[in-house]
């Protein structure tokens, strides 16, 4: 079967990106080849794991490009580019606008640091996700995947995996954990999935 070209889309650290092609080069990932990285900030580091990799890294950056329409566009010709057919938001900081997000139904992933709908939305991002969940004081956290649509958070739920809050918790530490229990396993097999049925549609 013909592998369905992903592109993973990023701004920072970039580890989900490295457990996804981790995965490719482990044979967790089959169905899908990643072809493209497209980060938000030409500082991240995830541009550095992607050029190790052998996978071009593209940078758009919407302050450089003025605006949210320019900064779509730029993205959208990129994707025609290399014939990308599933969009993986790994660690990506910027929101796109439903005028994006609709020409890609069910073909936009996101991995999400908590068990959505605990801490999510709106201004619930990298650390601030686990800032928000030490302080209400919950027991279990995790991390959900989820097809992307207009309203941030808010698609259709495919994966998630739940992890324990320990005593003595920092907001780092736990997003650590939550990364290596949880993110960087259910990322890779919602793209090993989705990708499979993309793949059998074509
Ligand atoms: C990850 O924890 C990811 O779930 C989170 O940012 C971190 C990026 O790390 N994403 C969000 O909060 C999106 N709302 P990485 O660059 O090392 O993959």
């Amino acid at each position: 079967m013909v592998k369905t070209k992903i592109a993973v889309m990023v701004s920072g650290g970039g580890t989900n990106l490295q457990a996804l092609l981790d995965a490719q080069s482990s044979g967790i990932l089959t169905t899908g080849e990643i072809v493209l990285v497209i980060s938000s900030n030409a500082k991240a580091y995830a541009i550095t794991r992607a050029e190790k990799a052998g996978v071009p890294a593209v940078v758009c950056s919407r302050k450089e490009l003025g605006n949210q329409a320019a900064f779509e566009k730029a993205i959208s010709l990129v994707l025609a580019e290399y014939g990308v057919e599933l969009i993986v938001l790994a660690g990506f900081m910027s929101i796109l606008s439903e005028s994006f997000t609709k020409q890609w139904p069910r073909r936009i992933l996101n991995v999400h640091p908590s068990l959505i709908p605990s801490f999510c939305g709106q201004g619930f991002y990298g650390l601030k996700v686990h800032e928000a969940a030490l302080a209400y004081g919950v027991k279990v956290t995790g991390a959900t995947v989820h097809f992307v649509n207009e309203i941030p958070d808010g698609g259709e739920i495919l994966l998630q995996r739940a992890v324990e809050i320990q005593p003595g918790d920092t907001p780092e530490v736990l997003q650590r954990r939550v990364m290596e229990q949880a993110e960087w396993k259910i990322l890779p097999q919602a793209a090993q999935m989705i990708s499979e049925e993309i793949g059998k549609g074509k």
